[in-house]
């Protein structure tokens, strides 16, 4: 995955294989190597701040200062994106309405249009996203998306209303938008998958989608790539497979449930590889290992120390 020259990467793939996790060690690893980064929160759901070691994150983003790897530079910034303040910024500054804080039922107003409105949360999220690619003057801005299903109208929405909207200053804003998200060589879809067989189909169907979607639009955001996340280790070497392989033929009687479990393994990582082998063979792939261990911040630890090995 070539990632490095990315300034705006969306960090999406099925549920629990590991976006918050990957997106962490992304935008962790490039303020460790020197750029000033954003990571946003876009899917709400309060996961974030484990992987970062802070409480809570703002709607503003704010550097991390907790002492994490890439925090303590003061280069790596985050925010979660809330879209009743990404509604009330966008009022602010671009309807230049400065009443709207008087204005109390925001959020039922907000409820009641996005729900009679489709998109209405996904562009105040873009927006947000966007908006800070342009003024916030980071390298990087790395966001935690919303799983497949969802991420699809993230990422499209700016050019369907683009498309719905003939004149006027809604165009205007998501002309900029788009030039931002459809930015071929610096904004990027990264797909993260675990070597199983849903997470597998799930991503090579969103990735079709997406391509349809640009095939038939002609613009869209790229697929940078797909993160492998949680792939087991080899269990043997060469060498040690010729002899596993001579002794699982005929075990010696004290050591028949070790060669058992030994085979379980070796048999999951075979698995895991032809599971992977359905994968588009066209798109950049990165691969990340199962940590062991039980703490989330202890795994993105684990995985930046990889992700530096791997990207340097
Ligand atoms: N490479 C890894 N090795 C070991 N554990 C991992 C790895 N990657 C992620 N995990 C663990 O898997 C769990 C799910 O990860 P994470 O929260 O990042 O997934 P997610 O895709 O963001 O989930 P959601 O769909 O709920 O947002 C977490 O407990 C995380 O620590
Ligand atoms: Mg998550």
């Amino acid at each position: 995955v070539n990632l490095q020259e990315r300034r705006l990467i969306f960090v999406t793939g099925k549920g629990g294989v590991g976006k918050t996790t990957v997106a962490a060690a992304l935008a962790r690893q490039a303020a460790a190597s020197g750029r000033k980064v954003l990571l946003c929160e876009a899917d709400r759901s309060g996961a974030l701040c484990r992987v970062l070691g802070v409480p809570s994150l703002a709607f503003d983003p704010s550097p991390i200062r907790s002492n994490v790897v890439g925090a303590a530079a003061g280069r790596l910034h985050a925010c979660s994106i809330d879209t009743e303040a990404s509604l009330r910024q966008y009022v602010k500054l671009y309807l230049r309405l400065p009443v709207i804080t008087k204005l109390t039922p925001i959020a039922k107003t907000l409820d009641f249009v996005a729900t009679a409105a489709p998109g209405v949360r996904e562009i105040l999220t873009v927006g947000k996203v966007c908006h800070e690619v342009r003024t916030g003057g980071y390298d990087l801005v790395v966001v935690d998306a919303p799983s497949t299903g969802h991420a699809l109208s993230l990422l499209t929405v700016a050019r369907t209303i683009h498309d719905a909207v003939p004149a006027g200053p809604l165009r205007g804003q998501t002309t900029w938008m788009l030039d931002i998200l459809n930015d071929e060589a610096r904004a990027g879809v990264v797909v993260v998958t675990t070597p199983e067989e849903l997470p597998v189909t799930e991503t090579t169907e969103f990735i079709t989608k997406m391509r349809d979607d640009i095939a038939r639009s002609g613009t869209g955001t790229p697929i940078a790539g797909i993160v492998i996340n949680r792939l087991v280790a080899e269990p043997f070497t060469r060498t040690d497979a010729v002899r596993f392989a001579a002794l699982a033929s005929a075990p010696p009687a004290e050591a028949v449930r070790v060669v058992a479990a030994a085979q379980l393994l070796v048999e999951l990582r075979d698995l895991a590889v032809a599971n992977l082998g359905l994968l588009p063979a066209d798109v950049p792939q990165l691969v990340l290992p199962e940590i062991h261990g039980d703490n989330a911040l202890a795994t993105v630890d684990a995985l930046v120390a990889h992700l530096d090995q791997e990207l340097s």
